[in-house]
């Protein structure tokens, strides 16, 4: 569903006064499009709440899966110290190509990587470099496998890590518990493991706004 004109009127006046673009988060939406990407990246109202997060977090280390373009990838990589290291994770070599240029562009080249590939066959290899814990999970690719990813966040993160996932919602369809859709069902096994792992504490949000009706889900790792 896309959203009303007032939301999109609301979403533009708290992104003009509170989320403004720059030179490199503009190039890098103007090069997703060139480049026939999709238009999903996250609302710039959004990624400033990311960002914040990972600031209130004190986030060293980023893990994010789904890359697109990178804009989320500029907004959370902004948020770390010279010496953080973000990894994104993305199943479209053309895509992370895209990304990749637009990282580069804002200088955030030594601190964000993007590893092309099936998220589920990244995670396992890059559990095996044994990595610090991520201080902060951004779960937005292929909603289908949402409660995996969860499940590898527990894996990499430590107590008092932060996860995140993106597109909860998608119109409201989340809360059909006969829905068949795939991303419906990997999203809701995912609030479920939310719901009932001893390790997570967490809550989902709906929003409204230029990307239409949609939410984030926030979880804390436990001990
Ligand atoms: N976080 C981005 C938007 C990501 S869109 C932003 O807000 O700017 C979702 C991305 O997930 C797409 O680029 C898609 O190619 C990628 N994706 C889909 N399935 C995937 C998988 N199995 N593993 C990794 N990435 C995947
Ligand atoms: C879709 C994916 C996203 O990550 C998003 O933010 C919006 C839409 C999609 O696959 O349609
Ligand atoms: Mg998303």
């Amino acid at each position: 569903m896309t959203g009303s004109q007032l939301w999109d009127d609301v979403d533009d006046y708290f992104i003009s006064q509170l989320a403004p673009d720059d030179e490199a988060l503009q190039a890098a939406l103007r090069e997703n499009e060139a480049a026939g990407l999709p238009d999903i990246a996250v609302t710039a109202a959004q990624a400033k709440f990311l960002q914040l997060l990972a600031q209130l977090q004190g986030a060293r280390t980023v893990l994010e899966i789904g890359t697109l373009g990178g804009y989320s990838t500029i907004w959370l990589a902004r948020a770390l110290p010279e010496d953080g290291r973000l990894v994104s994770l993305e199943y479209s070599a053309r895509h992370a190509e895209v990304a990749v240029r637009n990282i580069a562009r804002a200088g955030l080249d030594r601190v964000a990587e993007v590893r092309v590939g099936p998220a589920l066959e990244s995670l396992p290899k890059l559990a095996d470099e044994n990595p610090p814990p991520f201080d902060l999970v951004f779960i937005d690719a292929d909603k289908a496998n949402n409660a995996h990813y969860v499940e590898w966040a527990l894996k990499l993160t430590r107590a008092g890590s932060v996860i995140v996932i993106d597109n909860v919602v998608r119109g409201g369809r989340v809360a059909d518990p006969d829905s068949t859709d795939p991303d419906v069902l990997g999203t809701r096994a995912a609030i479920d493991l939310i719901a009932t792992h001893p390790r997570l504490s967490g809550t989902a949000v709906q929003t409204v706004g230029r990307k239409g009706y949609d939410g984030f889900a926030l979880a804390r790792v436990l001990a």
